[in-house]
């Protein structure tokens, strides 16, 4: 089907990707078609291998060193793009830069292999909406509008891969996730700032609204409220709870099923949810939460 231009869903260890032939303009076209994801937003190239990934963007020592310590797994490098690799221009959205992430996940690795070419794949959710975890999260946002899905079972990390940008001068951290942030700056022996591209506007207004829920979503609650379904973590607790113990890696692992659970017991209430440390995948789990927080555009 991948061959054939088609759209399939496919496991990472972060969440379902939404897969298509990188390139080809066409099967590139679809993915943005299928998740009505607007055309300036670029893809991430997904390949098996370090090799595979040097084809398509050039690597110097900061890049060789973090690819060496966190791939395969849930990293994503923003890297400049190689002249001629035959990506479809659609991916980067004709940036000069490329996103490369080497997954690590038995099903991905498989498919990716025997494809035996870069696959373009966003999250499989529609743009804007939560992101899937389980085959039938992709089914229930996108079935109609993609040929298949490879269930692969519950995704483990949870949440997206982080994205180091590292295509111009300072390495910079473009969006935090499935790699802590704290491990990749003491790899690379620097602190690393919160960058532009994918990252988070600099005033709360300006948060563009992702990863939402139907219903709406108020953060840092101690307490419910009697309009509220609250989601709890560690000792505050709620009808659900993100991780009882307060772990934030089972609490990545469970973030984006737990909306959904939430969104469908809420019936018109708010979604409350129990502070969550910002720290190690703290800081994605922040992240995801504050944009499923924030207004509605
Ligand atoms: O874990 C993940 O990364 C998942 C799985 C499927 O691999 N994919 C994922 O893709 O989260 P997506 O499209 O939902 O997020 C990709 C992010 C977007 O925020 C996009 O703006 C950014 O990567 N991105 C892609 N290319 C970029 C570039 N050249 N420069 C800066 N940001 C880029
Ligand atoms: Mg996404």
């Amino acid at each position: 089907m991948l061959r054939a231009g088609e759209l399939v869903a496919f496991p990472t260890e972060t969440v379902y990707g939404l897969g298509g032939d990188a390139r080809s303009d066409l099967a590139v076209a679809r993915i943005f078609q299928a998740k009505a994801r607007p055309r300036f937003n670029p893809l991430i190239a997904h390949v098996p291998d370090l090799a595979s990934a040097e084809a398509l963007a050039v690597f110097d020592d900061r890049a060789r060193k973090v690819a060496a310590a966190f791939w395969p797994g849930p990293l994503t490098l923003v890297l400049p793009l190689r002249a001629g690799p035959g990506l479809s221009p659609l991916v980067t959205a004709e940036l000069p830069s490329v996103a490369i992430r080497v997954p690590a996940h038995p099903v991905a690795q498989a498919l990716l292999r025997a494809f035996g070419g870069p696959v373009a794949a966003p999250s499989a959710n529609p743009s804007g909406r939560v992101s899937p975890t389980r085959a039938e999260h992709v089914l229930a946002g996108l079935g109609g509008r993609i040929a298949a899905v490879v269930d692969g079972g519950a995704c483990a990390v949870g949440v997206e891969s982080t994205i180091l940008g590292l295509a111009g001068g300072d390495a910079e951290l473009l969006r935090p996730g499935g790699v802590p942030v704290e491990a990749l700056e003491a790899l690379l022996g620097q602190t690393l700032a919160m960058g532009g591209h994918a990252g988070r506007p600099s005033a709360p207004g300006q948060l563009a609204s992702h990863y939402a829920p139907e219903a709406a979503v108020r953060l840092n609650a101690m307490t419910v409220q009697p309009d509220e379904l609250m989601l709890g973590f560690g000792p505050v607790q709620g009808a659900l709870n993100l991780s009882e113990t307060g772990d934030l890696v089972e609490a990545a692992a469970n973030l984006f099923h737990l909306l959904r659970e939430a969104d469908r017991m809420a019936a018109g209430r708010r979604i409350a949810v129990a502070p969550v440390p910002d720290t190690g995948l703290g800081r994605a789990i922040n992240d995801r939460l504050r944009r499923a927080a924030a207004p509605r555009g």
